[in-house]
């Protein structure tokens, strides 16, 4: 665990090691508990998904992590959180992914990870195998925020988490989609909050179906 936090606090990232440590927290116990696999939406460079594929690894099962590597609205070129040294000398165009793949190899998880380059609205139409954990830190527009938590949130198993970073109740701190989907999923009756770290949610699925 020690040489993992290290890994991720080298890695390039947005979240702060105290909302790393409730994620990886909630990976560990969905991952013992559930022993199904634990599914991230916004890989970007690999540092949530460090925890993720630790946890899975050490409960037998894997994490899966989706992206399509081009980036979010803020992190384009001009936009506050733009990172010039991701952009791609060939296209132009920001592509995550090979830093991903390197925070990776660094850590030694690359066994405990399936990384799967696409929109996640389309993964999640073909996905039909059910999620120990949902772990939604993608695009943070209305438009993104509500697919991923249509898109996945029906797939986390009952017992299982789902996970929602960067839920701010006042805009003063932060944009509101994903607090909008934190708050349908609080009034789906299916999911209860089981802890909060700062910006970081933690929902547990209980019985019954629903349609998001
Ligand atoms: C905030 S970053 C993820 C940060 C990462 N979880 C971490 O802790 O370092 C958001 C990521 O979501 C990806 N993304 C945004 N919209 C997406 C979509 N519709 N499908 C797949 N990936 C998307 C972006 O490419 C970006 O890499």
């Amino acid at each position: 665990m020690t040489d993992v936090l290290a890994a991720f606090e080298a890695a390039k990232g947005f979240m702060p090691p105290d909302e790393g440590l409730a994620l990886y927290a909630a990976a560990q116990e969905a991952a013992a508990a559930l022993g199904l696999p634990l599914l991230e939406v916004g890989t970007y460079c690999g540092r949530s998904t460090l925890l993720l594929a630790e946890a899975a690894a050490s409960a037998g099962t894997v994490a899966v992590t989706v992206d399509h590597h081009r980036g979010s609205e803020e992190q384009q070129p001009g936009w506050e959180y733009h990172d010039a040294s991701l952009v791609d000398p060939a296209t132009g165009r920001l592509d995550t992914l090979p830093e991903f793949r390197r925070t990776l190899y660094a850590a030694g998880l690359e066994e405990h990870v399936i990384a799967v380059v696409g929109r996640s609205p389309q993964v999640a139409r073909l996905w039909r195998q059910p999620l120990g954990l949902v772990f939604i830190d993608g695009g943070h527009t209305d438009e993104h925020a509500s697919a991923d938590y249509e898109g996945w949130a029906p797939l986390v198993a009952e017992g299982g988490l789902l996970v929602i970073h960067d839920v701010f109740p006042d805009p003063a701190d932060g944009g509101q989609a994903p607090y909008r989907i934190h708050q349908r999923a609080l009034a789906s009756g299916v999911f209860t909050e089981v802890s909060a770290v700062r910006s970081l949610r933690v929902l547990r699925r209980g019985p019954g179906g629903f349609t998001a």
